[in-house]
């Protein structure tokens, strides 16, 4: 596990491509300036020395969400580490990678004195968050609406 640079952002949209449909690939422009806004706190994973997995995560507010295809707009009081985006390209699956990449996270949640964590499950991945210790929570933020139906806000505390 490492920060995210921007000279990963080739191996970042390999994985977007590999593990999204069509209506959820987010631009290489909004992807990099996103890498650019939340330097430290987006982390990639690597696999036999190559970048197999991505965690883009940014300090936010309780209850917001970020709208798909948008650019990050970082608190300026975060109560809130929000994890817009976790993928692990198909040929690392089952690794541990995600697993090492969202520990990463809420350790440095735990640094930077946030008290919750939260993110937009999506692709029917509630199951794999709750494994993790996340659970649903209500949010009134209309940047939900912008994901494919099934789209569930949760949250935990990082601790
Ligand atoms: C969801 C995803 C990140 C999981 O990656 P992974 O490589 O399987 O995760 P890990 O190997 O780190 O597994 C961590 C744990 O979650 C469990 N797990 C993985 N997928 C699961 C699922 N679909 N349902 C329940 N548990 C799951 C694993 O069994 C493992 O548990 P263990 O440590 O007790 O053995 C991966 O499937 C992915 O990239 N999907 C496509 C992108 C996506 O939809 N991301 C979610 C965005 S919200």
């Amino acid at each position: 596990m490492r920060p995210m640079l921007p000279a990963d952002l080739d191996a970042v949209l390999r994985i977007q491509a590999a593990c999204y449909p069509a209506p959820m690939q987010e631009p290489a422009a909004v992807v990099a300036s996103r890498i650019a806004a939340a330097r430290g706190t987006c982390l990639v994973g690597s696999h036999e020395g190559i970048v197999r997995g991505y965690l883009f995560a940014y300090p936010s507010r309780l209850g917001l969400v970020t709208d798909l295809n948008a650019p990050f707009t970082l608190a300026h009081q975060p109560d809130t580490l929000y994890l817009h985006d976790l993928a692990i390209e198909p040929c690392a699956l089952g690794r541990g990678l995600a697993r090492a990449l969202v520990d990463d996270a809420l350790c440095l949640a735990r640094t930077l004195g946030l008290a919750h964590a939260a993110l937009v499950s999506v692709q029917d991945s509630a199951r794999f968050w709750q494994a993790l210790g996340w659970r649903a929570a209500p949010t009134r933020d209309a940047g939900l609406d912008t994901y494919p139906h099934g789209a569930l806000y949760m949250v935990r505390t990082p601790a």
